[in-house]
């Protein structure tokens, strides 16, 4: 079994991560011992693009299970002399690694790797395509703050054009009951997703996550004067004045500040869940790292 896109699961097997993942970070917090059921097994990181949290959320999950988290330093790889991702993915996987993960600038590169590889492939982010394990640390954070997902408003703003983290959540969330809401600046919309204005979207939602314009994937400059995002696009403490009264506010990072958000929002104690998103994806990682081993009869 892959995990390759949130269509890889079936319902149970989402009601058993949040479930798992859950279990995992309260255990995790009140300090019991790491678990250790995957003691001896060996998973592979390759990260073909930037990150800081899901790379080292990988890491961290894979050692907390009593596994071995091996990275392949890319810049210091067999790509840069020319070998391909098919390559390189029938190298690795001669090497009999228990899983791989991986995180590719193109659409589509773990589903290729996880034809050729034997062992469970995570999707760490494949382009502009799907982000699957960050939407299910999403929706196990809003489960374990709101109680619920079932009937939530939730607004998703930003670049959703360029975002794999709206995508996986645009297919996870409604599964899970949520009534979601796409919006950001009509540039940055893709035409096949419905959508709404920005203020329209965050009018009385219960949860309002924001993404990073991403112009590094961004042919053209993104037109918007300094300060101008914000006050147009961006979540400002008046905007959010617009949502539920009690209304949280995610974000999977990297932020920039005083763009997409401001600080003062993502810095609220009581509002923002940033921080525990974070937390909760090391628990959500070592779920899915589990039931894939599991599957896979590993
Ligand atoms: C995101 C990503 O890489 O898709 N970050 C993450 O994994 N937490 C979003 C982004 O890069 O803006």
């Amino acid at each position: 079994m892959d995990l390759l896109s949130i269509d890889s699961l079936s319902d149970a097997q989402i009601e058993e991560l949040l479930d798992r993942s859950q279990l995992l970070f309260e255990d995790d917090r009140s300090d019991t011992k790491p678990v250790r059921t995957l003691a001896g097994r060996i998973v592979f990181n390759l990260f073909y693009e930037s990150s800081t949290r899901t790379a080292m959320s990988f890491a961290t999950a894979t050692h907390r299970l009593g596994a071995s988290a091996l990275s392949l330093s890319v810049e210091h790889s067999s790509v840069k002399k020319g070998e391909t991702l098919e390559d390189t993915a029938r190298t690795l996987g001669a090497m009999r690694p228990d899983a791989l993960v991986i995180r590719h600038r193109d659409n589509g590169a773990p589903a290729t790797v996880a034809e050729i590889v034997d062992a469970p492939v995570i999707n760490a982010g494949d382009g502009t395509n799907e982000h699957p394990t960050q939407a299910l640390l999403d929706a196990a954070t809003i489960r374990y703050r709101l109680g619920r997902i079932e009937g939530l408003k939730i607004a998703i703003c930003g670049d959703i054009r360029h975002s794999r983290v709206a995508r996986s959540n645009a297919k996870l969330l409604p599964r899970l009951g949520a009534d979601v809401r796409l919006a950001g600046p009509p540039e940055l919309m893709p035409s096949e997703l419905p959508q709404v204005s920005v203020d329209e979207a965050i009018d009385g939602a219960d949860v309002v996550m924001m993404l990073r314009v991403q112009r590094e994937r961004l042919e053209e400059e993104f037109g918007d004067a300094p300060g101008e995002y914000l006050g147009r696009y961006g979540l400002t403490t008046d905007r959010l004045a617009t949502a539920a009264p009690n209304a949280v506010v995610m974000h999977p990072g990297p932020m920039n500040r005083g763009i997409e958000i401001d600080s003062g929002v993502a810095d609220d104690r009581e509002r923002s869940l940033i921080t525990l998103q974070v937390e909760m994806g090391v628990a959500m990682r070592m779920a899915c790292l589990e039931m894939l081993l599991r599957e896979t009869g590993a």
